[in-house]
């Protein structure tokens, strides 16, 4: 009856007197106070079989809070490219929700391409407010390993080679995410860089190439991207997990980078209790019974941090101080998402979500060759197109590992360009050209497509061509797809060339029709031995579920394309140095080692010393519908003291007819060096809209660490005085200027913030 009393005048008068009749509220969930003194506050009041309950799961995706306490627990989900549909509890497989599907945005690729970091924070925004809807807390993602090999099956996940280009793209989706209440989590922390063994192989790589390649982009997304949580990976470095990792976690990540997040572990990537609890992870999730092969059902209590651990420290093996760490970083990252009453609701499949994937997707497309203007198709001259290949009417959002998603629509391809078509007086027709995968499932989720094809690969060839003889342009889609082998988790492909006889239907197809424009789906690069019979190619990623509208959208001139490649697009395999030598150390790896012998000669920092030719397109390259032409930079001045930043200020004008964006982009070369430097570094970029005849400025901005290279021996940021190019153009390959800047004295600094 007091208690039905004090409801109702709790009611009536509102909630100070309630509280006043009732036991203060306790500090650590009075989101007026200091979240430190909160988490502190709610730590002192757990057990310790509390603090071990909320650092590992409870179920494939969740962790308990503390019930006592009314601290909710953690929902986790994948990532990256849309909200994956819920699991069975204890289950891969879906659960069978009917409200659990989703947008799926373009693949992290695409966004990179973009090379617009407006892009990136709509994307953060828009999939956070899809997780929050979904009422998760930690986004599994964004993925940022740097692309060392255009075998890795996971690229497509990831932001492309540039250790730079993917520090500006990574901190605006997180931030966006963020912005939710809902926690990024950056992956896979670091140098997984390929699936061959991924759950053990021990990388090898000089400290050097390590901090200024492999672990810029985590950097920029612990340090200036403030994520709240990281995922540690698989894979070894320096003979250790990287979960159980006390260089990668412990030194580098919390003491220099000063991370106040959460590092949770890759899904059964922990393996030793002793090593994970002292080295650094603070949650685990994923893991067999034992770390190995085989699990009995719900067996979250033998997790290496669950009963193994609190045993430990039960019996004083392991300090206390060391569990709190962990605990209070999980309480701070659920403080800051679940507990946060101030985040928004977010919102599912809305129609802005929608508009967000087809525009980051438009302006991701890469226009790599355009012969004679052969695109944008003008439906005045083209009257009839024949559209050939697999990629055109496949769903690619199903498959390809964890990023598989459930999507509530996914327009295809060849419905984009019919769509775009039927209004504008076009004929469409449609040829299969050749059978990849027909198959389309992926833990339950089933794409209920059906690509069976009982005609040969010759008479699917020959059929084809008798199609392309009679059309006024023909649309070739393919490319890879999200099957083992191809683009997908946990194999890489086997070669570099187009799997399925691609290569033979393009070349037919450029036998009979000289209007052939070649649009490959894919999240990597591959060989084009057709290149030179082709007029027209577009790499058009995957886009998701507006993927057909953002490929009409460019072949007919919707969308002007201003997408830049984010990786080089070599001839052979051979080109890029991890495989140029055929070593197997080097790729992907012999006993148990994979040696990044090629140091820092990723991408185009080692193609760019290759003759000519040897690059089918260059890093930073994409064409546009319209043209334009740099005026001379002007500098901030000659010389650069480390202080403050050096600016260069290029016009750039568009001499075309149409508007349309160019990408300026800034490369530092140290002109003489007493240590080996690449010939170039991207450091600095900026996409701006111009309107035909007129000159925009951009400026692009530069500072001490654009003119650094880490020195191993002393672990500091080193520039060294002497004469430095800025060399502004448009591609790795195509400098249009150079500004030289002198730097008078040494400039060093260390990369710890504490
Ligand atoms: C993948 C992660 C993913 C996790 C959960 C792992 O196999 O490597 O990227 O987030 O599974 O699905």
């Amino acid at each position: 009856m007091k208690f039905r009393l004090e409801l109702l005048t709790s009611a009536l008068i509102g909630g100070a007197l309630w509280s006043a009749a009732q036991k203060p509220v306790p500090l650590y969930l009075d989101d007026s106070k200091p979240l430190e003194s909160r988490v502190q506050d709610a730590l002192s009041r757990m057990t310790t079989a509390e603090k071990i309950g909320i650092i590992h799961a409870q179920s494939k995706f969740s962790s308990p809070g503390v019930q006592r306490l009314g601290i909710p627990g953690i929902w986790c989900t994948d990532g990256p490219h849309g909200i994956r549909p819920d699991v069975l509890w204890d289950e891969w497989e879906q659960a069978g929700a009917t409200n659990d599907s989703c947008v799926a945005f373009p693949a992290l690729t695409c966004l990179a391409a973009t090379w617009n970091p407006e892009m990136s924070r709509l994307y953060g925004e828009s999939i956070g407010e899809e997780a929050r809807y979904r009422n998760k807390n930690v986004l599994l993602g964004p993925g940022v390993n740097i692309y060392r090999t255009p075998l890795n099956g996971r690229n497509f996940e990831y932001m492309g080679e540039d250790p730079y280009l993917s520090s500006r793209m990574v901190i605006p989706y997180i931030t966006g995410v963020q912005s939710n209440g809902v926690a990024a989590c950056v992956k896979h922390y670091a140098l997984n860089n390929q699936e061959v063994d991924r759950d053990h192989v021990n990388v090898i790589v000089d400290d050097r190439t390590l901090h200024e390649i492999y672990l810029p982009a985590f950097k920029a997304a612990v340090v200036e991207g403030g994520a709240w949580s990281i995922m540690p990976g698989y894979n070894k470095y320096n003979g250790e997990h990287a979960c159980e990792n006390p260089t990668l976690l412990l030194d580098i990540l919390k003491n220099d980078w000063g991370f106040d997040g959460v590092a949770i572990s890759d899904w059964g990537a922990v393996h030793n209790t002793e090593k994970v609890a002292q080295n650094g992870l603070d949650m685990e999730f994923g893991s067999w019974t034992n770390g190995l092969n085989w699990g009995a059902s719900n067996a979250y209590d033998d997790y290496f941090l669950a009963k193994p651990y609190e045993k430990l420290i039960n019996e004083g093996k392991l300090p206390m101080s060391q569990l709190d760490d962990k605990a209070a970083r999980v309480l701070r990252l659920i403080m800051r998402t679940e507990m946060d009453r101030n985040r928004p609701y977010g919102s599912l499949n809305s129609d802005e979500h929608y508009a967000a994937a087809r525009k980051i997707g438009g302006e991701g497309v890469v226009l790599l060759k355009n012969e004679n203007n052969l695109l944008p198709l003008s439906p005045s001259k083209t009257k009839k197109i024949l559209v050939v290949g697999e990629n055109a009417i496949k769903m690619m959002t199903v498959g390809g590992g964890s990023s598989s998603l459930k999507v509530q629509r996914e327009l295809l391809p060849l419905e984009g360009i019919k769509e775009y078509a039927a209004g504008n007086g076009v004929e469409v027709a449609y040829e299969r050209g050749y059978v990849g995968d027909v198959t389309g499932e992926y833990n339950g989720v089933t794409t209920g497509q059906d690509l069976s094809e009982s005609r040969s690969a010759e008479q699917l060839i020959a059929d084809a061509v008798k199609a392309a003889k009679e059309a006024d342009a023909v649309i070739f889609i393919g490319g890879l797809n999200k099957s083992d082998h191809q683009d997908a988790e946990g194999t890489d492909r086997n070669q570099f060339s187009l799997p399925y006889n691609q290569d033979a239907v393009i070349e037919a197809l450029a036998k009979v029709n000289p209007n052939l424009v070649v649009v490959s789906l894919t999240g990597n690069a591959y060989a084009m031995p057709w290149l030179k019979d082709v007029p027209a190619v577009v790499q058009g990623w995957y886009g998701g579920s507006e993927a057909g509208h953002i490929i009409a959208d460019v072949i007919f001139g919707e969308v002007n394309p201003s997408g830049k490649l984010p990786m080089t697009f070599a001839k052979d395999l051979t080109n890029y140095a991890a495989h140029a030598a055929g070593d197997s150390l080097v790729y992907p790896g012999v006993n148990g080692d994979v040696v990044y012998k090629e140091g820092l000669n990723v991408g185009y920092r080692h193609t760019d010393r290759l003759k000519r030719g040897n690059v089918n397109f260059a890093f930073g390259h994409g064409l546009s519908y319209t043209d334009f032409s740099f005026g001379n930079p002007t500098a901030s001045g000659k010389e650069f003291d480390g202080e403050g930043v050096f600016t260069v200020t290029v016009p750039v004008s568009n001499i075309g007819q149409r508007n349309g964006s160019e990408v300026v982009q800034g490369y530092v070369r140290d002109v003489k060096s007493s240590v080996e430097r690449p010939d170039k570094e991207l450091k600095a970029f900026r996409k701006v809209n111009v309107n035909p005849g007129e000159t925009e400025n951009v400026t692009l901005t530069f500072d001490k660490s654009s003119f650094a290279y880490y020195d191993p021996s002393t672990h500091m940021w080193t520039v060294e005085p002497g004469k430095f190019e800025i060399l502004i153009g448009n591609a790795s390959d195509n400098i249009i200027a150079k500004v030289p800047v002198d730097v008078k004295e040494t400039i060093t600094w260390s990369d710890s913030v504490r």
